[in-house]
């Protein structure tokens, strides 16, 4: 048996050349992609199900096998014709930094464990606080997605809010329950998160929202006075900068007000829009973000990086700390050499980290900022041609109006009823998944199911979305003939 896991340098240099030639056949037809392969999840099972392998095998081979059930069957999240959920395209240059990263293996968790690492995540911070115009003095820290960037800036938020009772050792008990305020539009993180705090999601407050799905002000209002009254203590508001349904942007200038009036903590969910903001063309939508307490944002949606990496920002390094400083005698930096040095694990939950960053900062080096922004608005661009285009075709209508990349609609048919179109857009969502050439899925708009597509992918172009509602069209009619 050998006597440490390596190859040698000539083996290692055959794998990688496997592996290249593996990369390059995933980009030679990337245009051609299907969104999915309509395997059953038995069999997709069967592929797997051995016991555990004691002894290895070639490592050739291995990746022989890999291409055939792992990398030939992937869901096309790098296509074109992806357009389910919030799925971004990722980008080359990021998972060449991914590899390197796991590569070096250095731990983003203290800085003479990663220095390079540790000043490249601040670094990212600063151009990140830059590129939506949110205070320089911000700190922040990379996590795993939006869920976990709401999650922290919420903790944040509970423990900075209820210092003087020392949340951090008392817990939440004897306390007057803390209510949250978000609209009925607001992601299930925040749910999420409102429950693994304590708070309890009976606390959390989903307030109404107007006909653009933006949180309404007055009820907001009314709600955080009736709450008040009742004897709770209202402590944190949730604003949207761009929901997951439609997009909608909440008037943020209006909540940080509200927020500030009530003395209370105000948290910005901005996994799904907050990059967008950058664009000069819509940076008034977002007028008020930059008050923001806490920032969720979310790098593997737009700013195109592999999964996964979200980002929270708050205003500054030090209510990290309060929140996430733990004294251990193994991880004391008393005896190192000088001091200025910036510990992530002394501002995080978690301990041992990968340098999430580097990704982000190597692909904004290669492309530019600029070149980035260019796909955004290339996303803007193509939802407002496919809204066009559904709302000039006569058997689809569009459901939604929104400023950013989501359009959610419906296939009406020619001659359909009512009923049936309520029946072949839900009896869309399996079919068009067992067809697999594009991969959409649905959301509820009040109360009534539409099909909701997400153009979130820098390699998309007008033909794809032609693509996209000519095999809707295709699929439906394959389902009103059955
Ligand atoms: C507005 C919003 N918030 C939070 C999330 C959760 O992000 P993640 O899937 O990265 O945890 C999403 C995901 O789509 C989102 O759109």
């Amino acid at each position: 048996m050998k006597n440490s896991l390596d190859y040698s340098q000539q083996e290692l240099q055959g794998i990688l050349q496997k592996t290249t030639d593996l990369v390059m056949q995933q980009y030679a037809n990337i245009d051609r992609q299907d969104g999915f392969h309509d395997y059953p999840q038995a069999e997709v099972a069967s592929w797997f199900d051995e016991p555990l392998p004691t002894e290895g095998c070639n490592a050739i081979a291995l990746l022989d096998h890999v291409k055939q059930r792992v990398l030939d069957t992937a869901t096309g999240n790098l296509g074109p014709n992806m357009y389910a959920y919030v799925m971004a395209g990722g980008n080359q240059i990021s998972s060449i930094a991914d590899f390197l990263t796991s590569t070096i293996n250095q731990n983003a968790t203290k800085w003479h464990l990663g220095p390079a690492m540790t000043e490249i995540e601040k670094r990212v911070i600063k151009w990140t606080a830059d590129m939506i115009n949110y205070t320089p003095e911000a700190g922040g820290v990379m996590v795993s997605g939006g869920s976990a960037a709401t999650l922290t800036g919420l903790t944040v938020a509970r423990n900075v809010f209820c210092r003087k009772f020392n949340v951090n050792q008392q817990g939440l008990f004897g306390m007057k329950p803390l209510t949250v305020y978000c609209s009925t539009e607001t992601h299930s993180s925040t749910d999420k998160s409102i429950s693994l705090l304590g708070i309890g999601t009976k606390q959390l407050r989903r307030i109404a929202t107007d006909e653009q799905f933006k949180i309404d002000l007055q009820q907001l209002r009314a709600q955080i006075e009736a709450d008040l009254a009742a004897g709770f203590t209202p402590f944190c508001i949730v604003g949207n900068a761009g929901t997951v349904n439609t997009g909608a942007i909440d008037d943020l200038a209006a909540l940080a007000d509200i927020a500030k009036q009530f003395d209370m903590w105000f948290h910005v969910d901005g996994a799904y829009g907050g990059l967008v903001s950058s664009l000069p063309e819509l940076k008034a939508k977002y007028a008020g973000m930059e008050l923001a307490d806490s920032i969720a944002l979310d790098f593997h949606k737009w700013l195109y990086q592999p999964f996964e990496i979200g980002c929270t920002l708050v205003r500054n390094w030090d209510v990290l700390r309060e929140s996430y400083f733990k004294q251990a005698d193994y991880l004391d930096t008393a005896l190192e050499s000088k001091t200025d040095r910036l510990e992530f694990n002394e501002h995080y939950f978690q301990l041992s980290r990968s340098a999430k960053a580097f990704k982000v900062w190597m692909s904004l080096k290669a492309y530019g900022f600029k070149q980035i922004q260019a796909m955004m608005k290339k996303d803007l661009e193509l939802t407002r041609y496919l809204e066009k285009r559904i709302t000039s075709a006569p058997d689809f209508e569009l459901m939604s109006q929104s400023d950013l990349a989501i359009a959610c609609f419906r296939y009406t048919g020619e001659q359909l009823s009512d009923e049936q179109v309520v029946n072949i857009n839900q009896a869309l969502i399996p079919a068009l998944e067992k067809d697999g050439r594009v991969f959409i899925t649905g959301t509820r708009l009040r109360g009534e199911f539409v099909l909701r597509a997400c153009i979130i992918n820098h390699r998309k172009t007008t033909d794809s979305i032609d693509y996209l509602l000519d095999v809707i069209r295709d699929v439906a009619q394959k389902i009103s003939m059955e």
